[in-house]
């Protein structure tokens, strides 16, 4: 959570960091602010609220303006979202902007109270900056590193001290940083959107290290003070990339590229028409020695996990335990090295699957991750990695990085069952063929969009609605209720369609709609009798089924039917209109898209 810019160079800064920060808005939104040197001096804008309102309160006001500065645009976590809690924290000789958790800021703030340190705001980031302040003693690295030594917690720093006019400085542990490098000018910024207008070659930073930027220079030290050589690495994918493209919202665009990113990360993984795991290192005869597999993420993510189960489980045989990263990590997990954890994030940044990987590690067994964000921490820190090729996943609800998790998924289970001899070749070959054809399913499901749209004009006006499925369908289920309630704000659940009469559908009136989901042609009669007891009580029903299914039209008070896939791989076909019904409830709401209220797009927060 929380995006952090910095830039040095001869452009105008302001400028730099409001479109850096443009960039990085979907980190977080609580707030924004800027610290710019403007006249040797350091001069602080900020605001609460979207970016947007710190530029009319400068355009009203005061815009710094100078050369050297850092930016943040808040998630609030210590602290209520207000111009007070807003970043940068400092004052004359310090200022910062932080990304992260400091865990022991109560103690100390204490200290620093003691010394006679005043505070202004509830945040946990004002005790860093004061922090600096009392070890200062005119070198800023030797500063950092002894503050580093004291504080506990996640951080990503970016910081300026009043003395070097032509330095920015910054810091990290568990909360992502990069240095863009650019002819003349050097950035930092959380993720490399923010820098695509300027430069596409950056540094990773990694855990521990401090970074000393100047506009023609970046030097990076380890805590002792040793210099530290890094390899420049390059962002393969442009600006346009990260921008909307003719469309009216990224979760639009990203939802239509689905069928190209799907493209993009399963062929690199097939070869010869087998699937090919062992591009990313993961050979058969490693899948087939594990004891166990547990799939642990949160959100989007986890809910990908859940139709890896259900496809590993019915196609390899083999047992998976699917758990939520944040309960996961707290119930002693029984793992040990016989077996795999697999994690699942698109960001790759999550603090919660990222301890679940450090613990899996502890416990010696073998981590895959399947991340988009090249390198992330988690897909760092793994022992194989298998990289979705989604590009920038810029609107908050995620759509295509789901979708290519769930190839991966696949993927895997399709390579793992074939090893195990659960499949022969013929057969594997078969379904990697049908995973080869989802791309042109989804192009044909995405026609179904006006329908969809039509379907949010009737549930836009809704208090609450169900989601019902079984089996794949209840794992997509789960999905499609997620994406409707964080951006339409409608409550929603998924339930498995046969838990219904156990409770929930005493909640059933003709006040509640019911999306049901059935596109498993083995569980469509049993689905279809729990639709009849849902319609019964007075709900609107709109059935997600199989273009070819053929169900008597009282059945539901609408279909959306979906072109066909095997019936195994039809979550990928059927996540295009929950996608699309969840993005037009939301429009006809006139609900902000991309930017769902509370959320942010990189969790790096418990
Ligand atoms: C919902 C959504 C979240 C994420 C979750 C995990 O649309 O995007 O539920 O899936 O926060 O994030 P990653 O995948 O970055 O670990």
């Amino acid at each position: 959570m929380c995006g952090i810019v910095g830039y040095v160079g001869p452009k105008d800064c302001t400028e730099v960091l409001i479109s850096a920060l443009s960039k990085l808005e979907y980190r977080g939104y609580d707030s924004a602010g800027i610290a710019v040197f403007e006249n040797g001096q350091i001069s602080v804008e900020k605001a609460k609220g979207r970016l947007k309102n710190l530029e009319e309160k400068m355009e009203k006001g005061h815009r710094p303006k100078g050369h050297v500065g850092i930016g943040h645009t808040r998630w609030a976590t210590h602290g209520e979202p207000s111009d007070i809690n807003s970043h940068p924290h400092g004052n004359k000789r310090v200022s910062i902007v932080h990304n992260g958790i400091i865990e022991n800021y109560i103690k100390i703030k204490n200290f620093l109270v003691d010394k006679g340190y005043e505070f202004v705001s509830e945040t946990d980031t004002e005790t860093v900056a004061k922090l600096l302040d009392f070890y200062y003693e005119g070198n800023p690295v030797e500063t950092i590193t002894r503050v580093l030594g004291e504080i506990e917690g996640s951080y990503a720093l970016g910081i300026m001290f009043s003395e070097y006019p032509d330095t920015i400085y910054a810091a990290r542990k568990d909360s992502p940083l990069i240095i863009g490098v650019g002819e003349g000018e050097n950035f930092i910024a959380s993720d490399v959107p923010a820098i695509l207008k300027y430069t596409r070659h950056y540094y990773l930073l990694e855990q521990n290290e401090i970074a000393v930027i100047t506009k023609d220079s970046v030097e990076i030290k380890g805590l002792h003070g040793e210099k530290i050589e890094k390899e420049l690495q390059y962002a393969g994918w442009d600006e346009e990339a990260a921008e909307k493209g003719g469309y009216e919202h990224f979760m639009l665009k990203e939802i239509h590229e689905q069928p190209a990113v799907i493209k993009r990360t399963i062929l690199p993984r097939i070869m010869d028409g087998m699937p090919f795991l062992e591009e990313c290192g993961i050979t058969s005869e490693m899948l087939k020695s594990f004891r166990k597999i547990y799939i642990v993420a949160c959100g989007t993510a986890m809910h990908a996990g859940l139709v890896g189960k259900y496809v590993i489980e019915r196609i390899a045989e083999t047992e998976v335990i699917v758990d939520i990263a944040s309960e996961f990590r707290y119930r002693n997990p029984l793992i040990g090295k016989e077996d795999l954890v697999m994690l699942i994030s698109q960001s790759g940044e999550t603090a919660d699957t990222k301890a679940v990987l450090r613990l899996a590690k502890e416990k010696q067994a073998t981590t895959i991750s399947v991340v988009n964000v090249k390198g992330s921490s988690i897909a760092r820190e793994s022992d194989f990695v298998i990289y979705t090729h989604a590009g920038p996943e810029i609107s908050v609800a995620s759509t295509k990085a789901y979708s290519v998790q769930l190839s991966i998924m696949y993927l895997f289970a399709f390579q793992l069952a074939y090893a195990k001899g659960i499949i022969d070749e013929k057969r594997c070959r078969e379904l990697t063929l049908e995973l080869q054809e989802i791309p042109d399913i989804i192009e044909k499901a995405l026609e179904i969009e006006e329908k969809c749209q039509f379907i949010g004009s009737r549930l836009m006006n809704a208090d609450s609605l169900l989601y019902i499925g079984r089996g794949l369908d209840y794992a997509l289920s789960m999905e499609g209720s997620l994406k409707l309630k964080e951006i339409s704000y409608i409550h929603s659940e998924a339930y498995a369609a046969g838990e219904l009469k156990h409770g929930t559908i005493s909640l059933v009136t003709d006040e509640m709609p019911v999306i049901a989901v059935a596109t498993q042609d083995d569980l469509l009669e049993k689905t279809i009798s729990n639709i009849k007891e849902v319609k019964a009580r007075g709900a609107l029903v709109i059935l997600i089924c199989k273009e070819t299914t053929d169900v008597s039209h009282d059945i539901a008070d609408y279909q959306v039917k979906v072109p066909v896939a095997e019936d195994i791989l039809m979550p990928m076909a059927a996540a295009v209109p929950m996608q699309l019904i969840a993005y037009y409830t939301s429009v006809l709401r006139g609900c902000d898209v991309d930017k769902p209220r509370n959320l942010a797009k990189s969790v790096t927060v418990e």
